[in-house]
């Protein structure tokens, strides 16, 4: 075992030794639900439990490809409502380009499409996007990508984009259920190998391929969960850690224990 306890102050002791050299990120939406984006599945406030007034047969028909093809409507609006641009960083997504400017960010694997990890100046080469983002957008019959400007007119206005070509409709390159995961995600993969810590936040660990992610580090590798309630099987590991709580309170505890505060709190109000 690597670790003196399985707290806070012990996972401070841990990063900070010669030991600890790369991290490795798996993300949910729970990282960005304070800068006002609701995340999927929290019983109230998420995503899923206030989409009635989209009448779909299901909540996750809207990110359903079949269902989109023959209802596009729904999504084109949950796409305005969530639009990258309106929205800050949080303190955790500061957290994360603290860990870059350290050395020690590996890889970040979220499965946000917010693109906050980004506007918080973490550096793009870290960041694997697994459920994709709204940086591009293509046709879903033909495939021929959709200018950049129109998607954007398309969606603020919330008219339908349809292709210049074949006339189906365009949808940005976030990856709905029934899709494959991008190939970056897929090459990452075995970058787990190399963690020597494995923290994971804000995720219900319930969509697979991401969630399986934390079973592929090292036995040896510790795992931290940082999250409102406690998901998956962390805590299973000897070397594991659960702390539980909202991200940007546990995350300031922790640079405090690192000594890292002043530093977090210059990079967050950047
Ligand atoms: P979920 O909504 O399933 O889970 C969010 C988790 O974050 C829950 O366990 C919450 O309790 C927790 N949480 C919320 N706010 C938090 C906070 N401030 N601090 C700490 N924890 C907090 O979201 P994901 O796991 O990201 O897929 O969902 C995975 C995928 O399901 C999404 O990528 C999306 C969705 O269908 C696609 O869009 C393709």
């Amino acid at each position: 075992q690597v670790l003196e306890g399985r707290d806070i102050s012990s996972l401070a002791k841990y990063i900070k030794s010669t030991g600890c050299k790369n991290v490795v990120l798996m993300l949910g939406a729970g990282v960005s639900t304070s800068a006002g984006i609701p995340d999927f599945r929290s019983p109230e406030t998420g995503l899923y439990s206030n989409l009635a007034r989209l009448n779909l047969p299901h909540p996750e028909a809207v990110f359903e490809i079949s269902f989109f093809r023959k209802q596009p409507v729904p999504f084109y609006t949950l796409a305005h409502e969530l639009y990258p641009g309106k929205f800050r960083p949080t303190i955790t997504h500061s957290f994360i380009r603290l860990l870059a400017e350290k050395s020690l960010l590996h890889t970040c694997f979220t499965q946000n499409i917010d693109t906050l990890e980004r506007r918080a100046g973490v550096p793009d080469d870290k960041i694997i996007e697994a459920h994709g983002s709204f940086a591009g957008q293509r046709c879903i019959e033909c495939k021929q990508p959709y200018d950049d400007e129109k998607m954007k007119e398309h969606i603020f206005s919330m008219k339908i984009a349809k292709c210049e070509h074949c006339g189906g409709y365009v949808k940005p390159d976030i990856v709905f259920f029934g899709e494959e995961l991008p190939e970056k995600f897929i090459r990452a993969i075995p970058n787990l190998r190399s963690a020597d810590l494995l923290i994971i936040m804000g995720t219900s660990l319930t969509v697979y391929p991401f969630a399986s992610l934390a079973q592929r580090v090292d036995e040896s590798c510790p795992r931290v969960l940082i999250n409102l309630d406690h998901v998956g099987d962390i805590g299973s590991r000897a070397d594991d850690i659960v702390l539980l709580g909202k991200c940007d309170d546990v995350v300031k505890d922790l640079c405090v224990e690192l000594g890292w505060e002043d530093e977090l709190i210059k990079l967050w109000n950047e």
